[in-house]
């Protein structure tokens, strides 16, 4: 029977607003803590994998070793140190460190295949990374980051497209001195192979090679080295940036063994127990890193040393440098 006259409840309180039943508030309380919880936990989680990513993985340098049967019957070993994309800027002590304890190794011969500049004044802590490693036969080719400085972009969008519309967009006169590096590895005695044929004394082996500049920004010209390689050569390697399969074609139908380039960075953020989300070129998923066969040739793409200044994290994607040793068939 109703009271007349009763005190009714008050307006704010939860009971009355809710009409939940008295001590519902409690559960409420819970329940906003349970809905922060949430996204708090994974902001955390987020903020720790991009700390590792950007810190300690980006950081965490491997050496990937490799034999590679090209080589004539009877032939002794030669070992071929591969090194590419070090985007290097001239606070990256710990890579320049690296690179510079590679001479360890005592590879006959130094192949970089570009992108190693990421700031114009990277120039001289390359050539202190690269160390006496200057003093053993080497060859290069640029990347499209030797001759462009980074700009922010969002690093997502390699997932949807390849990077190659940046530059076709913002094609302009190159604002880093990528002549002043070939210069200084030139100087040193290495062969710059940008649309170039070149042959040297690598260990006992006559070697030639062919190399194109960087396809991903439209310099590469491979009609200036086209033709079927020199068959009293010992063995016969092709040098790019990017590994463009038309170019790769091209490669295997002149002869050459072994197809040496970069610029994938492995896919740079890769998923467990799946891989790269993305080439960023014509390359196919699988072969975006490590030695892989191309039709009669070999092909072996380095996931690189580094990363752009604008995107400082790998993920499941270790910096590497690759040591090949080329054996006989
Ligand atoms: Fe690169």
């Amino acid at each position: 029977m109703p009271v007349r006259g009763g005190v009714p409840p008050h307006p704010a309180a939860p009971e009355a607003s809710s009409g939940l039943p008295r001590g519902a508030h409690l559960w409420k309380h819970g329940g906003v803590r349970k809905f922060h919880a949430v996204p708090l936990a994974l902001l955390g989680a987020g903020a720790a994998t991009f700390g590792y990513a950007s810190v300690i993985e980006r950081n965490w340098f491997r050496l990937r070793r490799v034999d590679v049967p090209v080589l004539p019957p009877g032939r002794p070993p030669v070992k071929i140190l591969h090194i590419s994309d070090a985007h290097l800027t001239p606070g990256r002590s710990r890579l320049i460190h690296w690179v510079r304890s590679l001479n360890a190794l005592e590879p006959d011969l130094v192949v970089n295949t570009g992108d190693t500049l990421s700031h114009r004044d990277a120039i001289g802590p390359f050539l202190d990374a690269l160390g006496p490693l200057l003093d053993r036969p080497g060859v290069f080719v640029y990347g499209s980051n030797d001759l462009y400085s980074p700009r922010f972009k969002n690093p997502l969008r390699y997932i949807w497209r390849t990077s190659k519309s940046d530059y076709s967009r913002r094609r302009r006169e190159p604002d880093l001195p990528y002549r002043e590096l070939g210069s200084s590895l030139q100087a040193a005695g290495w062969l710059d192979l940008n649309n170039r044929i070149g042959r040297l004394k690598v260990g006992e082996l006559d070697v030639e090679f062919g190399g194109i500049d960087d396809s991903h920004i439209d310099r590469d010209r491979y009609d200036k080295i086209a033709g079927p390689v020199d068959p009293q050569a010992d063995v016969h390697l092709g040098v790019m940036h990017a590994p463009e399969p038309r170019n790769l074609d091209r490669f295997t139908a002149d002869g050459y063994d072994l197809l040496l380039a970069g610029h994938t960075h492995g896919g740079q953020v890769c998923v467990p127990f799946y891989g790269a989300l993305a080439t960023n070129c014509g390359i196919d998923r699988p072969r975006v890193k490590g030695l892989h066969r191309h039709r009669g040739s070999w092909l072996h793409v380095s996931a690189g040393l580094g990363t752009s200044p604008t995107a400082p994290f790998r993920f499941c994607c270790p910096p590497e440098a690759s040591l090949l040793t080329l054996v006989p068939r």
